[in-house]
């Protein structure tokens, strides 16, 4: 299995299930943050189950759920991964985040069209999970490693800064209605912690079909120091040609809603 890949000299990280003793379970916070989702998924198939139980060893990277320990604790959980341990190489051409991958088929795409890239998927949503490990088991695919996570926890708790040569992040849940527009991922602090995690060059790639949420998007990258927008102030990028269409943004093809792209370069803050 997939763990204690965390940066040399870091407290290793202890699976909650095996450190943490009868006595000292978690106990969830009484100001639970706002969430980007619900976790409200319905029983695995079969099919997704067999992967989990048979690809997770492989690809799978375990991490604690430092938001649900009490504060004290938490600082003992926190350790950075060891990206280059994780995949087992240092020089990869590019590393890429995804996060909400969904079922996983455009991950699982892109990555074997590019072995040269390394590919670290986070996802919420264990069905998806469990799709996308039996997608990388049926193509023999070494270069996707999957976290069964929060991505904002991950990001802030895991992922040691400026590692990342791109962050994808393709149809995130638009929530539309006006009152639960405060779980839409996208906002000024996730920017800054994106921002703070990709290398110098670094692209952060987002698409949505929900046009008041690409405007949206847009405003808040633009105010974040260090991000520049490659298509220019306020404007949207053509779809670039290593972006498989995702199940989502087919769905809303079929529903004839628009696509919007949008990338921000990492740049001087200067
Ligand atoms: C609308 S779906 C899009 C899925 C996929 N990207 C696609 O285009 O088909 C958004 C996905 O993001 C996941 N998600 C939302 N918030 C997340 C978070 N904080 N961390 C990880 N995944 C998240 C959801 O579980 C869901 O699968």
């Amino acid at each position: 299995m997939v763990r204690g890949n965390f940066i040399a000299g870091m407290a290793p990280l202890p699976l909650p299930s095996q450190q943490i003793h009868m006595s000292e379970q978690p106990t969830e916070h009484k100001h639970r943050p706002i969430r980007s989702f619900v976790r409200r998924e319905g029983r695995l198939t079969r099919g997704q189950q067999r992967a989990m139980d048979e690809l997770w060893p492989r690809y799978g990277v375990d991490t604690p759920g430092v938001d649900v320990l009490e504060p004290e604790r938490q600082a003992m959980a926190i350790a950075p991964l060891d990206l280059g341990a994780l995949f087992g190489r240092d020089t990869p051409n590019q590393r890429v985040l995804e996060i909400g991958f969904g079922m996983g088929q455009s991950l699982a795409e892109m990555a074997a069209l590019l072995p040269r890239n390394d590919y670290l998927g986070i996802e919420v949503h264990r069905p998806g999970v469990g799709t996308l490990l039996r997608l990388l088991g049926e193509g023999d695919l070494h270069n996707v490693r999957v976290i069964c996570d929060d991505a904002v926890q991950v990001l802030k708790h895991h992922l040691p800064d400026a590692c990342l040569d791109r962050v994808q992040l393709y149809f995130p849940d638009p929530w539309h209605k006006k009152r639960h527009h405060k779980r839409r991922i996208v906002s000024p602090e996730f920017a800054n912690l994106i921002a703070r995690k990709l290398k110098p060059g670094g692209v952060f790639h987002l698409a949505t079909d929900w046009q008041d949420y690409a405007k949206k998007m847009i405003a808040v990258l633009s105010s974040v120091p260090g991000f520049c927008n490659i298509a220019g102030e306020g404007e949207y990028s053509p779809r670039p040609e290593w972006r498989p269409l995702t199940k989502f943004e087919r769905r809303g093809q079929r529903l004839g809603h628009g696509v919007w792209d949008i990338l921000f370069e990492r740049c001087s803050e200067e």
